[in-house]
């Protein structure tokens, strides 16, 4: 089954998990392109993402480019899945309130098939009741959250908040792909 994920990378330090997760879904017959925010790509270059998903890096919706339709529409409207993983605090929340203000959160405002969001950070971040109500806000509206797991995190403190191994977020993407989950 050949499926097309606009996969958006935010700025977590979990976006090294991300990088198997692109492998896995190359080795499954999936398509990808990556929406990187500026600040995932403080965390993994931009050479690593293209050349994982054998795809150019989508990071700026303005700018140049050849095909005349705005690049955060043509994504949208180009993927079958659009998957967030890992998402940030700060995108939960973008994406909860509907902003806009970069390529990822323009196209995933934009896009009218199913959003998988995997969120990752600090355990206190997660705790916090303002992401508690993005993620259910987003939930109440039919997004997917794929909830982060309990364990140690890389800021040094033990809590929920990781992200789930690249394996198991592509049996959740798989489930979903084909509409078992
Ligand atoms: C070393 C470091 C690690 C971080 N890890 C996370 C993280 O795992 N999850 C998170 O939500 N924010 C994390 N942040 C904070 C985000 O990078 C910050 O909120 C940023 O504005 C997110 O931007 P974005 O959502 O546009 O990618 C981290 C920041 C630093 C400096």
């Amino acid at each position: 089954m050949s499926v097309k994920v606009a996969l958006g990378v935010t700025g977590a330090i979990a976006c090294y998990k991300a990088c198997s997760l692109v492998r896995l879904m190359a080795r499954e017959g999936w398509e990808v392109r990556v929406a990187a925010t500026p600040r995932a790509l403080d965390f993994v270059g931009e050479i690593t993402w293209r050349t994982l998903s054998q795809h150019p890096v989508e990071t700026d919706a303005f700018a140049p480019r050849a095909d005349w339709r705005p690049l955060h529409i043509e994504l949208a409207q180009w993927c079958d899945l659009f998957v967030v993983a890992p998402c940030s605090a700060n995108t939960l929340a973008k994406l909860a309130h509907g902003l806009a203000d970069n390529l990822l959160t323009q196209a995933a405002l934009a896009c009218e098939r199913p959003l998988i969001l995997a969120p990752a950070m600090n355990a206190a971040m997660w705790a916090n009741p303002a992401t508690q109500a993005n993620a259910e806000a987003l939930k109440a509206r039919g997004a997917r959250i794929l909830d982060p797991e309990a364990g140690e995190l890389a800021c040094g403190v033990k809590g929920t908040g990781r992200l789930p191994e690249p394996e198991a977020l592509m049996t959740a993407l798989r489930r979903i792909a084909e509409g078992r989950a």
